[in-house]
């Protein structure tokens, strides 16, 4: 599994693992995100059962995995999460923020892990770094895709993770991190924007609440990253996206 430094400075650290190059090709190629923070060791969108083994294996050559106190999961899709109960197994201390309108369903992956949930509103909440950081920030990303779902910002580092927003379907061959032809890259977010992205107008809202933020990179939970201008490009080429339209 690949991994990239997004961000380390003044004891805040973000790392992406991705692009497992001994993944199955039956399932969906995913990033997994930890921040390391002076109070708090989060995972964003922890993953799927499937690739549980190598995140793990990634990850603990980073940090004790016992240790991560947070897990934030954009939404309820098993690629973001169905590895939880083996995480809670790990991870004693473990919280589990998720949209409060899935926590109902997600329950249904072990019920035992119910009073580790921190439904999340839809207007979203913080969640605390320590020592003199910004807290963490989850952002209403509803219907993009998921009926109930977040994206995360961090002030600190500018590093918005937007989940399934900003993801490609790119092929094995193409194993940057980091995009850095915007109008070649298209090609591999278009249908996937079209088809599992609902709403014109959701999709608007989420701009418009991004663009009021202050973005250095822009974090997908599928492909590369956008960073510097193709952040600002990727809102203007999503904006003019019609979304929900690619079924006959
Ligand atoms: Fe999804
Ligand atoms: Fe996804």
């Amino acid at each position: 599994m690949r991994k990239l430094i997004l961000h380390d400075e003044g004891g805040l650290r973000w790392t992406v693992y991705g692009r497992d190059p001994e993944r199955s090709d039956k399932v969906i190629d995913t990033n997994e995100y930890l921040i390391s923070s002076p109070d708090n060791l989060v995972m964003l969108d922890p993953g799927g059962t499937e690739i549980f083994p190598a995140v793990v294996a990634a990850v603990s050559e980073d940090i004790d995995v016992g240790a991560v106190k947070t897990f934030v999961c954009s939404h309820q899709d098993p690629d973001i999460m169905s590895s939880l109960p083996l995480w809670m197994g790990l991870c004693p201390e473990a919280r589990i923020y998720l949209p409060w309108l899935w926590s109902g369903f997600v329950a249904h992956f072990g019920h035992e892990y119910v009073d580790r949930f921190v439904p999340v509103p839809d207007e979203g909440c913080a969640i605390p770094l320590g020592g003199s950081l910004a807290d963490l920030r989850l952002i209403p990303a509803h219907y993009c895709h998921s009926s109930g779902n977040f994206s995360v910002y961090d002030p600190n580092s500018r590093l918005l993770f937007s989940g399934d927003i900003g993801a490609a379907l790119m092929p094995d061959s193409q194993s940057e991190l980091v995009v850095t032809d915007f109008a070649a890259h298209v090609r591999y977010m278009e249908g996937f924007h079209r088809r599992w992205m609902p709403s014109n107008r959701a999709k608007q809202r989420w701009i418009e609440r991004v663009r009021e933020l202050d973005v250095a990179r822009l974090c997908p939970q599928h492909g590369a990253l956008f960073e510097g201008e193709d952040v600002g490009r990727f809102l203007d080429w999503f904006e003019k996206l019609e979304v929900g339209s690619a079924v006959a």
